[in-house]
């Protein structure tokens, strides 16, 4: 049906992030921490989180409503949603299935949960619907609600994440836009990334438990083998790449990161210091500020690269087409 549209574009993204504000002052009368310490290991100064009344819904409601009025389509030419998300409102009916009747969308829908790749793992999938005909445009969304599951005792975790939502439209295309994408996974036997579900036996724990130094490790070891295949799959010199949109957890992985590898630091956009870890929001939320920095404009090649709990990691290469 959509022959001549070979290709994916990705486009139309927003964000949003919902109402209480909290600086890393405010967590000093939480835990024993300080402005200085957060900013100097992590470079977050302040985050977002949901009030009672909020959750991963109404964010999700709020940026994807504004993502479809900016790509100028009707919601009859939306055939699904995919949901990067671990917080969805219910277990069942998931995210993607509660949008579908708030959107008015008919098509199919289903969130997956891979963390903080969330949305890198959802325009990957995407793209195989796009690229075999099977859909023309396909709504993204990565959003997360990790306020909820912190340890509020716990200073080495509950300081680093925000919660927020982030869209954006994956059509088919007669030019190439995305010029390749990937998503990966290793096991984490160790646990040094967990949350337990509801269904977990007597050992789970529901409040967000991390093992910062070996995660640390690992995002840099999964970020730095997304950039040198993202480079060797695209043939595209490190030079070609003009910004790089990377999940936003801490300033000094990718310090380390682009010490790795060979894109310099200052083409890696951040806005950590903003939102902190916003998990599978951060991508299209980095993104969003970015473009409106006016740092993306058609004809740039931008970079993707994610990682999270799982542990799962991924990224894309795409030109920005009008
Ligand atoms: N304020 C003050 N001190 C703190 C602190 C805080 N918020 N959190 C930890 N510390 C202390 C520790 O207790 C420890 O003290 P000790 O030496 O007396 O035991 C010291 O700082 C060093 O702790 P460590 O955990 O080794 O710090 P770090 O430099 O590795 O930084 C993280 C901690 C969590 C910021 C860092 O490991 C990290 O960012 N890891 C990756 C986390 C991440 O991005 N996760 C999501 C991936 S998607």
């Amino acid at each position: 049906m959509f022959s001549l549209k070979n290709f994916s574009k990705i486009h139309s993204f927003a964000s949003c992030v919902p109402s209480i504000q909290m600086s890393n002052k405010d967590f000093e009368s939480i835990v024993e921490t300080t402005d200085q310490w957060i900013v100097e290991r992590t470079g977050i100064k302040n985050r977002y989180m949901c009030t009672p009344d909020e959750d991963s819904l109404t964010l999700a409601v709020k940026t994807t409503r504004e993502t479809i009025a900016r790509s100028g389509l009707d919601v009859s030419q939306i055939s699904g949603i995919i949901v990067g998300t671990s917080s969805s409102r219910h277990v069942f009916p998931g995210l993607g299935c509660m949008l579908l009747g708030e959107l008015g969308i008919k098509g199919f829908a289903f969130d997956l949960q891979a963390a903080c790749s969330g949305f890198v793992y959802a325009s990957h999938i995407g793209r195989q619907f796009i690229e075999n005909n099977s859909a023309e445009h396909i709504l993204l969304l990565g959003v997360d609600v990790i306020s909820r599951v912190l340890d509020w005792n716990d200073r080495k975790t509950c300081i680093l994440f925000g919660d927020g939502a982030g869209s954006a439209i994956l059509s088919a295309s007669e030019h190439p836009s995305i010029l390749y994408s990937m998503i990966g996974a290793e096991p984490d036997q160790e646990l040094s990334l967990t949350v337990s579900s509801p269904w977990a036996n007597k050992h789970g724990h529901h409040k967000i438990q991390m093992d910062g130094p070996k995660v640390f490790k690992r995002a840099v070891g999964c970020l730095s083998s997304c950039v040198t295949t993202l480079l060797e799959k695209t043939g595209l010199p490190p030079s070609a790449i003009d910004i790089v949109i990377p999940h936003q957890a801490n300033g000094r992985i990718l310090q380390a990161v682009a010490e790795r590898t060979p894109i310099p630091l200052n083409k890696y956009y951040q806005c950590l210091e903003r939102y902190g870890n916003t998990s599978a929001a951060s991508i299209p939320l980095a993104y969003v500020d970015a473009e409106k920095e006016g740092l993306i404009q058609v004809g740039m090649n931008v970079m993707t690269i994610a990682f999270g709990g799982g542990m799962t990691f991924g990224g894309s290469v795409f030109n920005v087409l009008s």
